[in-house]
């Protein structure tokens, strides 16, 4: 990708397309937020779309389409078996990955679910770099056990580790040393999603294919932020400076067995799918998939997101395409550093996260910080950020709390949507609430689901700290927004 300079040297990230359909925003008054954040129940999943300024929840399904998608959306091929919109994006797959086969599933989870019903049983582990959220609960679900393999610098906020989404390849060897009869399968999560959206490299992929094939064991890749983990790789990984983002990706599906992805991400549009070789796992998913997701030329997605998913997978060949999100995201955090703001360095992919630990440090674990924070962020700017800390982990068996490595608040950046100025106001408002984060404390339940409990749980603030906010906020901004 050809750099573009300023005249005054000034270093920010520039738009490479236009935006050419728009939908107006509204930011309530900070009283107005406090009361849908009381009726959310301080659960930012709950709070309605209307009522939310930035929504930074997540970049899954609400990337900006582009002119050539939407084009051939309206050109979809719709029928429930054999539609020609579905033939061509098994073509695009092929094209890409070199994989034989495209099983489409209607999204991410649901090629998790039929990968788990498939190949986990009762007392096997599956290796990994590092858990998502509905591929562990689908993995437990079936009776195995997720084992992460991440070296514990991965797994500190600050960091000059360039690929922190590797595998330790050591700890593979010795888990499969020990275990490989109980290994169904290896998973690989590109922009390793829940430590900050940290892409792995193209050697770490080679070393861990390698271990997988010598013990005939196959290696399943989670492909879902491959977008964000391509750029990583051309911008920063040695082995990539001679390739095209085209043969990162050829190179990549040659060194997997399965690849499967949430095209709500990659893609830019909604669905998800399997790709895999010829071999008798085809037939067996193929079934699963008919049962639980639709016809195999469908898969519970709608055609014209078929025909979205082709036009996104080759714009994703493209790095003027790929990198608004990466650049965007590297500006926020290194605006958020200098202004102290603790931040998963170094910036990933999907989004900027804040470090809550640091932010926020007076919340014990049981109090969810990185949840209050999110809260709290929302009521500064009605931005909504995701938790990604211990509200989004289970219980243990036994009850007890389950606490999660990292207390991250993500602000995610969907692909082509924010301006640059939206991304500043973003940055003010936390800035904002860095300076006055001793009025922030913690949440608990009122209402607590057992599985994924973050999506539909209820809680409430500990005190009123949340009123608090919103006085501090009125004596600092006067009457704005
Ligand atoms: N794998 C990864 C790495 C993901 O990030 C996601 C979803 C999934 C699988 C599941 O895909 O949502 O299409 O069923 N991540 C979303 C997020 C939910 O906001 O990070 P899905």
């Amino acid at each position: 990708m050809k750099e573009i300079r300023f005249f005054s040297g000034k270093d920010i990230p520039l738009e490479r397309h236009r935006v050419y359909l728009v939908r107006k925003l509204n930011l309530l008054p900070v009283e107005e937020r406090l009361q849908k954040l009381q009726e959310a129940k301080s659960n930012l999943y709950l709070l309605h779309n209307k009522d939310i300024f930035l929504d930074m929840l997540t970049d899954s399904g609400v990337n900006a389409l582009s002119d050539n998608q939407l084009a051939a959306m309206m050109n979809a091929d719709d029928a429930y078996a054999g539609s020609e919109s579905f033939y061509q994006l098994e073509a695009k797959v092929k094209e890409l990955f070199g994989m034989d086969h495209f099983l489409p599933a209607h999204q991410g989870r649901g090629c998790e679910k039929v990968l788990s019903d498939l190949l986990v049983k009762p007392g096997d582990i599956v290796p990994m770099n590092y858990h998502f959220t509905t591929t562990k609960s689908h993995i437990v679900r079936c009776g195995g056990e997720v084992v992460e393999l991440l070296p514990p610098e991965s797994l500190e906020c600050e960091s000059n580790l360039k690929f922190k989404g590797n595998i330790d390849i050591g700890m593979l060897k010795d888990v499969f040393e020990k275990n490989h009869e109980r290994i169904p399968f290896v998973r690989l999560e590109a922009g390793t999603n829940l430590i900050g959206g940290q892409p792995f490299s193209l050697d770490n992929l080679k070393k861990t294919s390698e271990v997988c094939r010598s013990y005939d064991t196959p290696l399943v890749l989670d492909a879902s932020l491959l977008q964000d983990n391509l750029y990583f790789m051309k911008i920063e990984d040695p082995d990539c400076q001679d390739l095209t983002i085209r043969e990162i990706t050829k190179v990549v599906g040659d060194l997997c067995d399965i690849i499967y992805f949430s095209a709500r991400k990659l893609g830019f549009a909604r669905g998800g799918g399997i790709a895999m070789r010829e071999g008798p796992l085809v037939v067996k998913l193929k079934e699963l998939i008919v049962l639980n997701e639709g016809f195999h030329t469908y898969g519970g997605m709608s055609v014209k997101d078929i025909a979205a998913i082709t036009v996104g997978l080759e714009e994703t060949m493209d790095m003027e395409m790929i990198s608004q999100g990466p650049l965007f995201i590297k500006y926020m955090v290194e605006e958020l550093d200098k202004r102290g703001v603790p931040v998963v360095t170094p910036p990933g992919g999907l989004g900027c996260h804040l470090d809550a630990m640091r932010f926020v440090p007076n919340i014990p674990q049981n109090q969810y910080p990185a949840a209050a924070l999110a809260a709290a962020v929302y009521l500064a700017g009605g931005i909504r950020g995701m938790e990604r800390g211990t509200l989004s982990e289970d219980r243990n068996l036994d009850g007890s709390e389950r606490f999660a490595s990292m207390e991250l608040l993500r602000c995610a950046m969907p692909r082509r949507v924010f301006t640059l100025s939206q991304v500043e106001f973003a940055i003010d408002r936390i800035h904002w609430l860095w300076e006055n984060r001793e009025l922030i404390e913690g949440l608990e339940f009122t209402l607590e689901p057992k599985i994924l409990r973050f999506f539909v749980g209820e809680l409430k603030p500990v005190s009123d700290w949340q009123e608090k906010i919103v006085k501090r906020f009125r004596q600092d901004f006067g009457d704005s927004l």
